[in-house]
């Protein structure tokens, strides 16, 4: 085998369901592949393109989209060529969708074999987990608050903030779990970087558990993503080989290790409270608050909880990218976020950028159409529970403030786009069916509201100038607002507002 000769199958899923397994098989089997190195990599996000199939000869990457191409016609191994059908091979980050990103924490994806933990350390993996041992915890502390990044699993706390408060317990026994539960419909940032990039979720587990005196951790996965699975199992097992998770972590006196666990397919798992529930082997029952699992969490100790993206943050917040990060943005909304583009959208994938840019520049740069061809007429952002942007509110800013005054919330990151053919009173009777489905079922609002909020759209869907049901949906989702427990009940009339104020006439005649 001539080594200089690489091919890159992704091995991730949005990739697979669109094919890439199969190709991996087929060109497994043409004839002289034996002289080429098949390596398996993640996705460089860009989903449109998918399955990606690239080579390398000579220090030289190209690649292309095999999207629905029967590959014995386009491979050649003699020579080493991609022969495309009325295409050429390009460079992928090359493209104005990769080149148009400020990729920091997605900077390795792609590249190539996720559990090769050579190349990772070569990009830059572990040099933070080196630099933080010698560090005492407080300083560590003080670089992730000076770097202003805040928890990107939905709620946007200062992740600074978060760890100085375990830190702060005194108790010889501390945890940390990583939210990996990505419940949002449209959302992927999480998978991908279990998928394509795993050490950088195991090394910032590790630098935050070193910081805060955790010596167990848990990641927290949804049943959903067996490959996400199989991947992170893999990485622990090769981290623990090579002494950067266990006993001794690079000979130096800090033990740390990270056990999986899986999910049951609850939306509501993905809620801190209800996911040590889970974690402690109960139904995922929400609890109230306080205590803070920061204070007192899992097994009744001091818990540091943050999602996968806010935990791969660090690494290089401890590596050369703490001043580039924290001058991207003010506010709340500093550094980058990875948004993810889905729905009807002809350019899908994971955009990681400022959170200042609007809606509009996203979809022009990056999304471009919708895939029907057909006007955009509604973008949800930040999940089910987010609220829906109409076409003429193209200016608004993805930032956590902006988003924020007009009672909606940048969550996960998710964008999902809508043609003009969506039925809008639809999209509100799904927020009240998503939560019917989806509460946990401890308080009243949520259980129950959401039940009658449905019946209560049903009726607007017969008679939307019913003033009877306009009032008692308002009222409804005040009541759910105010007083259910958790933001799953609480932020349920969120995108129901927004029907109502920013697509008149649609689900209410007024
Ligand atoms: C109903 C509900 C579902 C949630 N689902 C998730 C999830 O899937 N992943 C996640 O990281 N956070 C989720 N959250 C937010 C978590 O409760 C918590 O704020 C987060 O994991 C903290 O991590 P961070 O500070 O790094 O964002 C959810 C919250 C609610 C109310
Ligand atoms: S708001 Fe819903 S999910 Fe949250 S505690 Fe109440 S019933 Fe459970």
């Amino acid at each position: 085998m001539n080594t200089d000769l690489k091919i890159y199958i992704p091995n991730e899923t949005t990739s697979n369901s669109v094919g890439a397994n199969d190709l991996y098989q087929k060109i497994s089997s043409l004839k002289d592949i034996d002289k080429v190195k098949i390596i398996r990599n993640g996705s460089w996000g860009a989903f449109w393109l998918e399955p990606f199939i690239e080579v390398e000869k000579d220090g030289q990457r190209i690649g292309a989209s095999f999207k629905g191409t029967d590959i014995s016609h386009c491979i050649t191994i003699d020579d080493f060529m991609i022969e495309f059908e009325n295409k050429s091979p390009f460079d992928i980050r090359d493209i104005e969708f990769i080149k148009k990103q400020k990729r920091i924490v997605f900077s390795r994806i792609g590249l190539g074999d996720p559990l090769d933990l050579s190349l990772y350390q070569e990009n830059g993996g572990y040099h933070s987990l080196r630099n933080a041992l010698n560090l005492d915890q407080q300083s560590i502390i003080n670089k992730i608050k000076e770097s202003g990044l805040t928890g990107r699993g939905g709620a946007a706390f200062p992740t600074g903030i978060k760890l100085q408060t375990v830190y702060d317990q005194d108790s010889s026994i501390k945890y940390l779990a990583c939210n990996a539960d990505e419940g949002d419909g449209g959302t992927f940032s999480d998978r991908l970087i279990m998928e394509s990039d795993p050490f950088a979720l195991i090394e910032g587990m590790t630098i935050a558990a070193y910081a805060v005196g955790a010596s167990k951790g848990f990641i927290y996965l949804r049943s959903e993503y067996p490959l996400a699975k199989d991947y992170l199992t893999k990485a622990i097992s090769i981290a623990k080989e090579n002494n950067l998770l266990g006993n001794g972590i690079l000979s130096k006196e800090f033990d740390f290790d990270i056990d999986l666990r899986i999910g049951a397919g609850s939306y509501v798992c993905g809620e801190e409270t209800a996911m040590m529930e889970s974690i402690e082997g109960r139904r995922g029952l929400v609890r109230s608050k306080p205590p803070l699992p920061a204070i007192n969490g899992l097994f009744d100790k001091p818990t540091l909880i943050n999602n996968v993206v806010t935990l791969a943050t660090i690494p290089p917040l401890l590596n050369g990218s703490l001043t580039e990060f924290s001058n991207i943005g003010s506010g709340k909304s500093i550094g980058t976020m990875p948004f993810q583009l889905c729905g009807n959208i002809s350019q899908s994938g994971l955009v990681e950028t400022e959170f200042d840019i609007s809606i509009g520049e996203m979809i022009e740069t990056f999304g471009k159409k919708t895939k029907s061809g057909r006007p955009i007429h509604a973008i949800q952002i930040g999940g089910p529970l987010g609220l829906y942007l109409s076409s003429n509110m193209m200016s608004t800013k993805l930032t956590i403030e902006s988003l924020q005054s007009i009672k909606g919330s940048v969550g996960h990151g998710g964008i999902v786009i809508f043609d003009d053919t969506v039925d809008m009173s639809e999209q509100a009777k799904f927020a009240m069916e998503f939560c019917s489905k989806e509460s946990c079922g401890k308080c009243t609002p949520c259980r129950i509201g959401s039940i009658r909020g449905i019946e209560i759209i049903d009726r607007l869907q017969e008679n939307k100038s019913s003033t009877k049901d306009i009032g008692l949906l308002k009222d409804l989702c005040e009541t759910m607002e105010a007083t259910s427990l958790c933001a799953m009940g609480g932020m349920t009339p969120n995108p129901i507002y927004s029907i109502i104020n920013h697509f008149p006439g649609e689900l209410t005649e007024e």
